[in-house]
Order: C-alpha cells, then structure tokens, then sequence
C-alpha cells in the first residue's frame, strides 16, 4: 500500500515567491524579508505591493496602490443589505465575512477579464473590501450605523475608524499594521493551501477567497487567539478568586485541559518546532503599545501563563516540541489596540487576504491542477435491486 501523508504534512505541492516558513530555526521570510525587519516598519500598502508586485513601491507607486484601495472601500448595496440581515440572525463576524465576501463578484465592473491587470485590480478590490465588511458588520451586531470609509487614510488606520468612528492613535495604527504585516502571509498554511486549490481549477478569485475564510475560521487555524486570551482572563480571575499564586492556577488548568484531550489555543504548529518567530514581533509590538498599568500587568500575567503551559506541555507531551504560536501574542496584541477577542479572527482574515490574493495571482499565473490521491479502504459491492438486498 502506498504511503499516506496524513494532512499533507511535509508534503510540497508548490513553489512560491511570497514567503518562506523555515520551522526548525524559527525564521520567516515574507517578500524576501525577514519578517522582523519588514513588519514593525512598513505599511500595509507597502506590503501588498511587495506580495503582488515582486517588490516594494517607491513613493508615486505607493501613493497610487493607497489611492486604489480607497477607491474600492465602499460595499455593494446586496452587501450591505446581506449585513443587516446576518446581524438580525445573530450571525457570527466569520459567517459574515465568509457571506458578505460571497457578494463581491458584485462590485467586479468585468468578472470575465482574466488578465493579469484586471486579476491585480480585483486583489486590491478585495483586500479593500475585506476590512469595510468586517467593520460593518461588527457596527450592526452592535446596533450601530456602519460607518463610511475615509479616502485620506491608510488602509490600517481605516480600518479602525470604521471600527470605532474616530480616528484612532498613531500608536494604535502603527501596533495594528505590525500585526497586518506579520500575518499576511505564511507559506502554504491551510487556508491559502484552499485558496490556491479553487484558483487551480481556472475558478475566480472571490471563489478562492470564500474558501479560504472557511479554512481559517476552525481553531486549529485562526479561530485560536480569541479562546487563548479567554484563557489567560479564566487563570487571573481563578488566582484572584482562590487568592493562590497565579502560577498554581495556570498549573491547574493547562492540566485540566490536557487531562479533558483539549488543546491549549495559542500552541503547537505544523511547521514550527521552536517559537513561532512572529510571536516575537508582536510580543515586541505589545510591549510598544502597551503604556496603561492594566495592560502592562495583563502582560505580565500573560508571560506567566505562557511560561506554565510550555512547562506543563513539554512534561506531559514530551517529544512533541510545541511551542507558543502566533495566536498567542496575536491576542495580547489585538485586546491592547482595542479589539473585541469576536474580532480576532475576521481582523486575521482582513490581514491574510493580502496574501490570499498574492497566492491566487501566483496560482493563475504557473497553474497546475491541484488534484491529490486517496486510498480506497471501503467495500467493493454490486448493486441488488431493494427486495432482494440482504440485510448484514
Ligand atoms: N495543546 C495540547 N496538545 C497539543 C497541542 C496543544 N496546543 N498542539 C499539539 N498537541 C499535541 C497533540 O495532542 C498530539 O499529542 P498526542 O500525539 O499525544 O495525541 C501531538 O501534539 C501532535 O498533534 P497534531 O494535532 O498531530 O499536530 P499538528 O501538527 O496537526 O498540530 C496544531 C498543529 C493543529 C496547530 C496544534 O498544535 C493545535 O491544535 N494547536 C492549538 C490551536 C492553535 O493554536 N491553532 C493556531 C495555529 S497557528 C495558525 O494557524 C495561524
């Protein structure tokens, strides 16, 4: 019997110029860079240039794609009637996003154009439209009126006026766009593996990036940094109520949870056998950000947290080399820019469209079928009219 690479672990399906994920030494290259050179100092434009272009922009070509991307901000009307809708049913920001991404072929003035020009207008298109969905929709889940995008910012600082209706800090933007940049991309991770199949079957690029936003929702991708930070809350509030040291309580529950065959949200990668090299840039990025006692105390208390559950895994995993992922410090870092843990994920998913996008144009452009094998362990049978089927 053939080998079977059980969820494609180790298995290489492509090449790419996007990023480079090395997970024995912990290092990731994005465009070329090493991912703590580039994210705590571009832009987000500046980013997507570098991904959809080969390389970064000089100041004209920056200030055009910052024009685009405003210029494609606004949603179509079945959009922002299909919000109103998903928020009256209560419906998660992931299922809206997934919903309201759906609609955007709407907003395509030429869906049939396949060239490479109109498939870089639509991942700007796309990306632009990503962050207005998600802010909308959180605004109407909060009973609130979205609010319009402002042509005068950049796509970050944006997002969050469109969040919170005012203009945020320098601060915040900056803290926000370091955390854009770092997870814009990351090889061939699960949903951008879905994007890249959909596009390798000639399909469009809103199909691909539909896909994609179901991939990452589950937990064991980006649905984790909303339940790590809930967990980090539980061990304080447990320390604070029992008036034990917090390290005894995270103790505790990590074991509880492995003891329960839970996961510990915020841990262990696929590829990564030591620290996630973008927990570093956002961990330095929260501590930037973070000038309030509250915050700074969270952090702290975060560190303990992380300390325990690698100590406690290692112990009770032993071999298993899980270490503290992206999610993890992704979560410190978006609760001190002011975000809700419910947006999380979609705001993870308004970064990684970027690289969605890139991986979908690099698809089109040296395509191949995606098209893996199985092995058949089922029954081998031949049909039998119903009366005379035998019950076994
Ligand atoms: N907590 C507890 N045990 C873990 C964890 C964890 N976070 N991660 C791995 N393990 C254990 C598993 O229980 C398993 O142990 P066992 O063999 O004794 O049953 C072993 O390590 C291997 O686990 P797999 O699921 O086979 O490893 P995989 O490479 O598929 O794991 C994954 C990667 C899914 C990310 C996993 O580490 C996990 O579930 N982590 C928690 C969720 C999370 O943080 N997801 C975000 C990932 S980052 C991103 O996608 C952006």
């Amino acid at each position: 019997m053939e080998a079977i690479a059980r969820g494609l672990e180790g298995v290489v399906v492509t090449e790419t110029r996007l990023s480079h994920v090395d997970g024995e030494r912990g290092e990731l290259l994005i465009g070329g860079f090493p991912v703590e050179e580039l994210a705590p100092h571009a832009t987000f434009e500046e980013v997507l240039y570098l991904l959809w272009y080969g390389r970064l922009p000089d100041e004209s070509e920056r200030a055009a794609l910052h024009r685009e991307l405003a210029a494609q901000r606004a949603l179509p009307v079945t959009c922002r009637a299909l919000l109103r809708d998903a928020a009256r049913h209560g419906s998660e920001p992931m299922d809206s996003l997934r919903m309201g991404v759906a609609t955007l072929s709407l907003a395509d003035p030429c869906p049939g154009d396949t060239s490479h020009a109109a498939q870089v207008h639509r991942a700007v298109g796309l990306v632009a439209r990503f962050a207005t969905l998600v802010a909308a929709h959180w605004r109407r889940i909060h009973n609130l009126e979205p609010v319009p995008p402002r042509a005068d910012l950049g796509h970050v600082a944006n997002y969050l006026y469109m969040l919170n209706g005012e203009e945020p800090a320098p601060a915040v933007v900056r803290a926000l766009e370091t955390y854009f940049n770092t997870v814009v991309d990351h090889g061939m991770n699960a949903s951008t593996f879905t994007a890249r199949v959909i596009a390798s079957t000639e399909s469009d690029m809103v199909s691909a990036l539909v896909g994609a936003v179901g991939a990452l929702k589950g937990p064991r991708h980006g649905g984790a940094p909303g339940p790590a930070l809930d967990m980090v809350f539980e061990i304080r509030e447990r320390a604070a109520r029992s008036g034990r040291p917090l390290v005894e309580e995270a103790d505790k529950r990590v074991r509880e949870i492995v003891a329960g065959g839970g996961r510990l949200m915020g841990f262990g990668h696929r590829v990564y056998k030591v620290r996630d090299p973008r927990a570093e840039v956002l961990g330095a990025a929260a501590v930037r950000l973070f000038d309030g006692d509250a915050d700074v105390a969270l952090y702290n208390d975060a560190l303990v947290v992380e300390d325990t559950v690698l100590h406690v895994l290692h112990e009770l995993k032993p071999g298993r080399r899980i270490e503290t992922n992206v999610e993890f410090y992704t979560a410190l870092l978006l609760h001190g820019v002011g975000l809700d843990t419910a947006l999380f994920t979609p705001t993870f998913a308004a970064a990684r469209a970027g690289g969605w996008s890139a991986h979908v144009l690099e698809q089109f452009e040296e395509n191949r079928l995606i098209r893996p094998a199985s092995v058949y362990v089922g029954e081998h049978r031949h049909w039998m009219p119903g009366p005379e089927r035998v019950a076994m």
